[in-house]
């Protein structure tokens, strides 16, 4: 018998070069990290012996800050809707990770990224493409997400992306749906992405949401944007559409465990440490008014 109640879900931070000062200044308000790997380590690419580069200043830094919190990986690099075979050298250093930091799941993107090699180390993984929703694609990526979860021994949660494919035989919140079923993955819904697709395209954020079977989503991230060429995109200062999606959609989430408020490191002075704060706040008092296993 399920009794409605669940564990509150813990308000944290996508880590970056800034969260430091971040955290300094919000203290016990932020409670998890989701903490991005491909920030850790150089890859030279496969023509190079070692292939990798950890960055070992950056991840003790991050430890500092970690010790106590709850933390997850949220990687771009595996690129796993892409037709390339799944890249184990790059997963083997994920793993590697994921153990030394403590990652309770990981996530990636249900976006094909185009890496850049050549000129600079492979550290960014570029430009994110649509993927196409069919069946062709489903087959494809379940079998690499159960290879992933069989490999770093946890589970992954694929993040729905700012772009809209066009052309599909799957709604996205539909191919998530039978994505999970067939995988076991959870999902990481991005309310700002999201919010972007409703603003460019003819995505409805409710319709959607009402599609997205919401017990797969595990982790969400609370994000802004801003405006280029006419087009909203990801890049980082709450609107308040994303926060009343917040308020109504997070106390439905029955296995929410993470609520991520996520913003670009450029835009850091743009947006202002208090502001970042005070999101944290907001997320918290969100969640505060959700019936938890600790108050039962
Ligand atoms: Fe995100």
């Amino acid at each position: 018998m399920t009794t409605g109640i669940r564990p509150k879900p813990l308000i944290g931070l996508l880590y970056g070069s800034e969260s430091p000062v971040i955290i300094d200044a919000a203290g016990a308000l932020v409670e998890s990290l989701d903490v991005i790997p491909e920030r850790l380590f150089y890859d030279l690419g496969p023509e190079h012996a070692p292939r990798f580069h950890r960055v070992d200043g950056a991840l003790r830094e991050l430890q500092r800050y970690a010790a106590g919190r709850h933390t997850s990986g949220h990687g771009t690099a595996l690129s796993l809707p892409s037709e390339r075979p799944l890249d184990e050298a790059l997963l083997d250093v994920v793993d590697d990770l994921a153990e030394t930091i403590g990652f309770a799941w990981y996530s990636e993107h249900l976006t094909s990224f185009v890496t850049l090699r050549g000129a600079a180390p492979a550290a960014e993984s570029g430009f994110g493409v649509p993927v196409r929703y069919d069946e062709d694609v489903l087959t494809m990526l379940a079998a690499k997400v159960e290879r992933v979860q069989e490999r770093l021994g946890m589970r992954l949660l694929l993040e729905n992306p700012a772009v809209v494919t066009l052309g599909s035989d799957y709604r996205e919140p539909e191919f998530l749906n039978e994505l999970a079923r067939r995988s076991g993955c959870g999902v990481l819904l991005d309310l700002h992405n999201l919010y972007a697709n409703e603003r460019n395209s003819h995505v409805d954020c409710d319709d959607y949401l009402h599609l997205l079977d919401l017990g797969n989503v595990v982790e969400v991230h609370i994000a802004g944007g801003t405006e280029l060429f006419g087009v909203s995109t990801d890049s980082h200062a709450t609107p308040p559409r994303v926060r009343e999606l917040a308020a109504d959609y997070l106390p439905t989430m029955p296995s929410l465990s993470s609520v991520i408020v996520e913003f670009h490191e450029s835009c850091v002075d743009r947006i202002g440490v208090p502001s970042i704060v005070a999101e944290l706040e907001r997320m918290h008092e969100i969640v505060d008014g959700v019936p938890t296993a600790a108050a039962a």
